[in-house]
């Protein structure tokens, strides 16, 4: 079978990494891919998968490109091109696609779209309201006492959240996303949540249209410092299983959120195929989700696929064909942990085109990956070439020990201004 994967993350190394152990697939692309990608090969019959310079966001090309290979699955990372419409694009020309259509996607390119679907069917949310009109928007900040989160309603590259603690804060975030449009369109409209307590973790499902099969928990590191201080960022580091839910309280997080969740999407006409990744907040009066993504999560991705013990092509494959309710996701017991190293400056500005060492020797040792994100060849070198630049995932038997594996693994590689969390996972370790 053959395959084309989009996107040029670390969460599209680890798709295209997993996907190339598949016993199905005999030749594999990426679009665009980094440098990593071109370095893996196909566990069928050792070819290494082509990245192809075509951008994720560029639909005719990639539709083209499908087409003229006679591709059998194009797979979807990133949530720009899901939002832009190219599941309905690639599914009225005859291709398959792995991936929310347009209509499903909402439940990530629209905060206001997802916010009255949760409080409509019942998923446990914040306290809310979505507004269009700047004014009302601060009245009800004022409401909760200035504590709230303000979001602007479309794709902001992850940043178009601001948590405010009193109201002046709250009115200048209105202003600076409604009025100043810092996110520009994306900030026509605004959710405004109260601020919740607890612990956030990260949940994803894979969908076929009527079943979803929830995957382990996994916890992110938003911010850029330890200690979770610092600027909002993509994420900085992963790990899976997160204890804070034993597997019964999971499960039944699970059903809150997912029963509700399907039967709106049925009521609703929505046919979601992919991933759904709810963020959820652990509170005292029980989970909330905090907002839905429409794809698998970066770094969360990271983390996952290592444990994932069926063949990701057969999931894939049953999510589009809405075949998944016969099927059972097997997990491994270890426990992964991803730590990822960002170019220094992230998530302002950085440099590109440092050379980064070590890699060889990290790659050597065992139950050990580093997925590229922002990578690129440069004749013999490997150099940076974005804000997230390395993932380093580690597995092993609990906690300590996959944690001492990714840092050990962090320690070999070098690279100019390269920054990284320390306190990957240290939440989690067992209390002395
Ligand atoms: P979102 O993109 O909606 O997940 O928001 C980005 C980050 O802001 C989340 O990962 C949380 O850490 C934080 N956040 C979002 N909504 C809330 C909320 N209602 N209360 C507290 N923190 C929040
Ligand atoms: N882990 C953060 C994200 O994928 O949005």
């Amino acid at each position: 079978m053959k395959i084309l994967v989009i996107g040029s993350g670390g969460r599209e190394h680890a798709l295209v990494w997993k996907l190339a152990q598949s016993a199905h697939v005999t030749q594999m692309w990426c679009a665009p891919g980094n440098a990593g990608i071109a370095d893996e090969r196909l566990a069928k019959n050792g070819a290494l998968v082509e990245c192809v310079n075509i951008a994720a966001e560029d639909l005719p090309k990639l539709l083209t490109f499908a087409q003229e290979k006679k591709v059998a699955l194009t797979v979807v990372g990133p949530d720009n091109p899901l939002a832009l419409g190219i599941a309905d694009l690639f599914q009225k020309n005859g291709q398959r696609i792995w991936g929310p259509n347009q209509k499903a996607a909402q439940f990530e390119s629209s905060k206001v779209f997802s916010q009255h679907f949760m409080e409509k069917h019942g998923i446990p949310t914040a306290r809310s309201g979505t507004f269009a009109n700047p004014n009302d928007a601060k009245r009800f900040a004022a409401s909760l006492g200035g504590r709230c989160a303000v979001k602007a309603d479309g794709l902001a590259l992850g940043k178009g959240v601001l948590l405010t603690s009193n109201v002046g804060e709250a009115e200048r975030a209105v202003d600076e996303i409604m009025v100043g449009k810092s996110f520009g369109s994306a900030g026509a409209q605004v959710v405004i949540q109260e601020l919740l307590e607890g612990m956030e973790i990260s949940l994803h499902a894979l969908c076929d249209g009527r079943t979803a099969k929830l995957f382990p928990t996994a916890q992110d590191h938003k911010r850029a410092l330890d200690g979770d201080q610092g600027l909002n960022t993509g994420g900085m580091g992963t790990y899976s299983p997160a204890p804070f839910l034993s597997d019964a309280e999971l499960e039944k997080v699970g059903k809150q959120i997912l029963e509700p969740w399907l039967r709106g999407c049925a009521e609703e006409g929505i046919d979601f195929r992919g991933i759904l990744y709810p963020g959820v907040m652990l509170t005292k009066n029980g989970p909330k989700v905090l907002e839905f993504n429409a794809r698998f999560g970066d770094p969360e991705t990271q983390v996952y696929l290592p444990r994932l013990e069926n063949d990701l092509m057969e999931l894939l494959d049953a999510s589009v064909d809405g075949k998944l309710e016969g099927i059972c996701l097997r997990w491994s017991a270890l426990t992964s942990v991803c730590v990822v190293m960002a170019s220094g400056g992230y998530p302002g500005s950085y440099a590109k085109g440092k050379p980064i060492t070590g890699l060889a020797e990290a790659a050597a040792l065992p139950q050990t990956k580093v997925f590229h994100a922002g990578t690129v060849r440069a004749g013999d070198a490997v150099v940076t070439n974005g804000g997230r630049v390395l993932g380093v995932t580690a597995w092993a038997s609990g906690l300590p020990a996959a944690r001492k594996a990714a840092y050990e693994a962090v320690e070999k590689i070098r690279f100019d201004g390269a920054q990284y969390r320390r306190d990957i996972a240290a939440k989690a370790l067992p209390k002395a």
